[in-house]
């Protein structure tokens, strides 16, 4: 069974790591468009093999997409990170440019494929790929919930000092500033994390996971990899092993929540299928009046999309 991922970069790279270490499949494809960098990454994941005993092959390609073919699963990395003096516009226009043609490619190959988009800006990246594949929407989705909750339940973990296996959370709305971290959903060991941390600090905590991506960006001049990597590959052994996970996933939403027509992070049932189920929370007011302010920020940003959609 084979998993492609596109884009050998930073969380591309690490992604296919996990997914050989962890045999989540027994054939990887790395793909970026960088001459050789594919299949140099592939290689050398592939010469961990013998000294961490695993046998899932990893195999490099520059841009050749016959060797994606019957992929069941496509992570899509690839694209560029905001660079000095890029407007936001910018940087959507050029990753909407990557992420287009590379679902595209993908899905003349794989047209049974469940594609993963990790991409910035999320919400509006994985929009872009539904509107390229001309799929079904339980097929196209996007990896930022597994992360955001990760990073949340970290931090939970670190102040408890306590196991973060032992952590539960879900967390809401679009991949940003914006998103909205649910503490009435959190829990430690099944103890409501309200009973065991004060609420001053338990907001210090939801603040700090809602920048937490800029956090890391501040300490290393560049995004993180290790924790998206291994969000996306987890996201992957959901639904090659139909493991049916709740995870939180940016999924498309017709009616749920009373929204209609947008990207958005909410709590999924992940399996064989993609997307099998949306879980819908009964939010209180407070929690609602969050996610609204977080659906008018992903909208703006795939209004962006849809203008320049509507002018070429
Ligand atoms: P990177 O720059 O290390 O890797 C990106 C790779 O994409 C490069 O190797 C580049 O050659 C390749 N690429 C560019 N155009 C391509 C094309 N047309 N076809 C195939 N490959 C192509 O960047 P990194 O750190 O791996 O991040 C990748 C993306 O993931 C960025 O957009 C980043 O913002 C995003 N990201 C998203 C997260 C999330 O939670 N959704 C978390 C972390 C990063
Ligand atoms: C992150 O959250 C920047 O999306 C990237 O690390």
């Amino acid at each position: 069974m084979k998993v492609t991922v596109v884009g050998a970069g930073n969380v591309g790279a690490t992604c296919a790591d996990v997914l050989a270490q962890r045999e989540i499949a027994n054939e990887i494809v790395l793909l970026d468009i960088k001459e050789g960098f594919a299949e140099g990454k592939a290689l050398d994941i592939w010469q961990t093999s013998p000294v961490n005993l695993y046998d899932s092959r990893t195999i490099g390609s520059t841009s050749n997409y016959e060797m994606t073919k019957d992929s069941e699963v496509v992570v899509i990395t690839s694209g560029l990170p905001r660079k000095p003096g890029m407007s936001r516009d910018d940087l959507i226009a050029t990753n909407a440019g990557i992420v287009k043609s590379v679902t595209e490619n993908i899905v003349k190959y794989s047209p049974n494929a469940k594609i993963i988009v990790v991409s910035n800006p999320l919400d509006v990246m994985t929009y872009c790929a539904y509107l390229s594949a001309n799929f079904d929407s339980s097929k196209v989705f996007g990896m930022a919930g597994v992360l955001d909750t990760a990073r949340y339940r970290a931090f939970l973990a670190s102040e408890l000092n306590v196991s973060p296996k032992d952590i539960q959370a879900v967390l809401m709305g679009g991949h940003g500033d914006t998103m909205v971290p649910l503490p009435r959903y959190t829990t430690v060991g099944g103890i409501p994390v309200t009973e065991l941390i004060e609420e001053d600090k338990l907001n210090e905590i939801i603040e700090r996971t809602k920048f937490g991506g800029g956090e890391i960006v501040k300490l290393l001049g560049t995004s993180a990899w290790y924790a998206p990597g291994a969000s996306a590959a987890q996201m992957v052994e959901a639904i090659v092993r139909d493991q049916k996970r709740i995870f939180p996933v940016c999924a498309w939403l017709q009616g749920e929540y009373n929204l209609n027509d947008i990207y958005l992070g909410v709590p999924v049932v992940l399996g064989k299928n993609g997307i099998e189920k949306i879980i819908e929370l009964k939010l209180n007011d407070q929690e609602k009046e969050l996610l609204a302010e977080s659906v008018e920020a992903v909208r703006s940003v795939m209004g962006v999309l849809d203008n320049m959609n509507a002018s070429v």
